[in-house]
């Protein structure tokens, strides 16, 4: 029995390519999605742009709708950006924060921490993304994750912390098909659940959703899901798929 009301999201990265094709995915998953939503907490995040056609249409309680990642200031000279108010204002509820592809592009851990705090101050759910890029034989890839918790935890305000999610997502098992084993993925948890008590004491550790994400598909979500532990999955080339997608949806129904 899960303590958490588990997380399905569907990170759409830059896919599909046209907004009616945007449409289209976003009302063939809710199609499928037929089981009460206070079970499962479903989330979708097209591109920025897409958001706001999604979201014209976008009446469901069902299902919420998610930014790929916002920046930290409201306004000013930052070319490129979207901030959490405009996010919001298109009616996600969720944002997610320092994608590992976003990192690649040169996003620091203290940035990402910054966008965190910002979309926490707008009533966004953050999904924050953390993940080693390699696994070596000495455990390395451990205090690197541990670093990116710290710089994360210290800036998040204490009353807030609870209301993070945060999404285990090794890089090498992201598009690969290269899953991380359920055992991995659970001796990840404990290791990330470890670190948040030391930074932020148990009570508000234990209120953290740690979600997996790399690879996730219909076929690997339940065992991911019971052995793993994890309160659910942030998924992204399966999320393009509606079957697909709702298998995994209906897989972590199973197990609430
Ligand atoms: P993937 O991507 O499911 O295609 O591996 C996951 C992600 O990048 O969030």
């Amino acid at each position: 029995m899960k303590t958490h009301t588990p997380i399905v999201a569907g990170n759409w990265k830059l896919n599909p390519v046209t907004p009616t094709a945007a449409l289209k995915l976003y009302k063939d998953v809710l199609k499928g999605v037929t089981k009460p939503s206070d079970k499962v907490d479903i989330v979708m995040a097209p591109p920025t742009v897409f958001l706001s056609t999604v979201a014209r249409i976008h009446r469901s309680k069902k299902v919420a709708l998610a930014a790929q990642t916002v920046f930290s200031e409201v306004s000013g000279a930052h070319t490129g950006t979207v901030s959490p108010q405009m996010v919001k204002q298109l009616g996600a509820t969720y944002t997610i924060v320092g994608h590992s592809e976003e990192r690649a592009r040169g996003v620091s851990d203290e940035a990402v921490a910054a966008s965190t705090v910002a979309a926490l101050k707008q009533g966004l759910t953050p999904i924050v993304c953390i993940g080693e890029r390699v696994r070596d034989e000495n455990g390395d890839y451990y205090s690197f994750i541990e670093a990116q918790l710290r710089v994360l935890f210290t800036a998040v305000p204490a009353g807030k912390i609870k209301q993070v999610v945060l999404a285990y997502e090794p890089i090498w098992a992201i598009g690969t098909g290269d899953t991380a084993t359920a055992e991995d993925v659970h001796e990840m948890k404990l290791f990330i659940q470890k670190i948040l008590t030391s930074v932020c004491g148990r009570a508000a550790a234990s209120k953290v959703r740690i979600l997996y994400g790399g690879s996730v598909k219909a076929a690997n979500a339940e065992e991911l899901f019971t052995q793993g532990e994890v309160d659910g999955f942030l998924v992204g080339g399966a999320s393009l798929k509606p079957k697909e997608f709702i298998n995994i949806i209906t897989t972590v129904y199973r197990h609430v």
